[in-house]
């Protein structure tokens, strides 16, 4: 059956091409003018739709991005890697095994390649060896088998711009939430005239489409943005050429950062959080680092959430997925506990969630309102 979301993507195809840039640099002025459009909620913590509604469609497609929107996402989150040619794609893996029938297409067979990514030889097709339109020829599928496959290989890979088009064409206004991905990796191998890097290519992108304000801002609630990325140095590298707010993601305690060779303790103690708080609006920790379980079960909770408050940083851990190979066994199978759990008790200030769909129903159940509207309903005209 035809839903919104379907027609949103053949809007999408029909100005796309293979580079939608290409075909509307500038969204038409109607678009920009969000004064018709219902704002960003802002009263309560964010719904950050992690690679789109991957736990349903095929992870980083329009189709999953579409998705999340429909189902109440306040951000859509992905992941930006380069093609050989230097174009800016919405992908997770630096390879393209996991998720495409690369495998399938015999005019790749030689491209394989083995390259050591931040310190570890990892072998595959990697993006980082193929144009954009050989990218745009592969076809994408669910990354878990567990998850419905029937949108498998009906769908495509989408740049950056494709991505913003998305955000910015959605009937309400809907934030955006791109990573800088492997940036010490993919500077290595993808090369940009006039020496530009990675980083700077992204924040063009960004620039481009009239991203940029501080948080809260007038300009930032027109087209909120947050920029995520584990390198600080890329963060770093970007504060003088965007003041719109940035994450400093934490990855697993045992992993050391991708480009200052840092440890968990040394990024997450206090005087690096006070360090990195001139350039960052938040960290996104992953979940099991401020909450370490045993066996499954959670442990006691880490002092990591309240320490970054303190330093007025906000949190947005990651990931939040529904199945029960995910939920540790004190959320009885049940993915709202676990909300529940990490809104009421811990107390964070965004989710990075597989599942906005879910998200946000217990959102809604459990704060639907902001604190002090009184008798009006939210959404109501002002
Ligand atoms: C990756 O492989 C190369 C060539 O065999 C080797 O020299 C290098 O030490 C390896 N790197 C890692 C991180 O294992
Ligand atoms: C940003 O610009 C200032 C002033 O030009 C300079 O001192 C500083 O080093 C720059 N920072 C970065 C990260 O490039
Ligand atoms: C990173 O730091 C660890 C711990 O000090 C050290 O053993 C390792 O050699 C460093 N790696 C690099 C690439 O500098």
């Amino acid at each position: 059956m035809a839903s919104l979301w379907h027609v949103s993507i053949i809007v999408l195809v029909l100005l796309g091409g293979s580079d939608a840039s290409q075909v509307a640099p500038h969204p038409r002025q109607s678009q920009l003018d969000v004064s018709h459009k219902k704002p960003l909620q802002t009263f309560r913590p964010y719904n950050i739709a992690h690679r789109g509604s991957n736990g349903e469609i095929p992870e980083e497609t329009a189709a999953a991005y579409s998705r999340a929107i429909e189902e109440g996402a306040d951000f859509i989150e992905t992941d930006i890697l380069a093609s050989k040619d230097g174009h800016l794609i919405c992908f997770h893996d630096v390879t393209l095994d996991a998720t495409t029938d690369i495998a399938d297409h015999a005019e790749f067979a030689g491209r394989k390649r083995t390259y050591e990514v931040e310190r570890a030889n990892v072998t595959g097709w990697f993006v980082v060896d193929f144009t954009l339109s050989e990218l745009k020829s592969l076809r994408v599928k669910q990354r878990y088998v567990f998850r419905d496959q029937q949108y498998n290989w009906k769908y495509n890979i989408i740049t950056f711009d494709e991505f913003i088009l998305i955000a910015l064409y959605a009937d309400r206004v809907v934030g955006i939430y791109p990573e800088i991905k492997n940036p010490i990796f993919i500077n290595q191998h993808v090369k940009w005239s006039g020496g530009k890097k990675f980083e700077d290519k992204f924040v063009e992108t960004l620039l481009k489409y009239g991203y940029n304000g501080e948080y809260m801002s007038e300009d930032w609630l027109k087209q909120p943005l947050f920029i995520q990325c584990y390198a600080p140095t890329s963060l770093i590298y970007i504060s003088n050429m965007t003041n719109s707010p940035k994450l400093l993601l934490i990855d697993e305690t045992t992993v050391r950062t991708q480009d200052t060779n840092q440890s968990y303790s040394e990024i997450t103690s206090n005087g690096y959080l006070t360090f990195i708080r001139e350039y960052v609006t938040g960290i996104g920790p992953w979940k099991d680092t401020i909450v370490p379980p045993e066996n499954n079960h959670l442990g006691p909770p880490t002092d990591l959430v309240a320490r970054a408050h303190a330093l007025n940083l906000q949190v947005h851990p990651y990931t939040f997925r529904n199945e029960n190979q995910f939920l540790h066994f004190n959320f009885h199978q049940d993915p709202y506990a676990e909300y529940e759990y990490w809104l009421g008790e811990i107390g964070v200030d965004g989710l990075f969630t597989d599942f906005t769909g879910s998200l946000h129903t217990y959102q809604e159940w459990t704060a639907p309102h902001q604190p002090n509207e009184g008798k009006e309903c939210r959404g109501t005209p002002a």
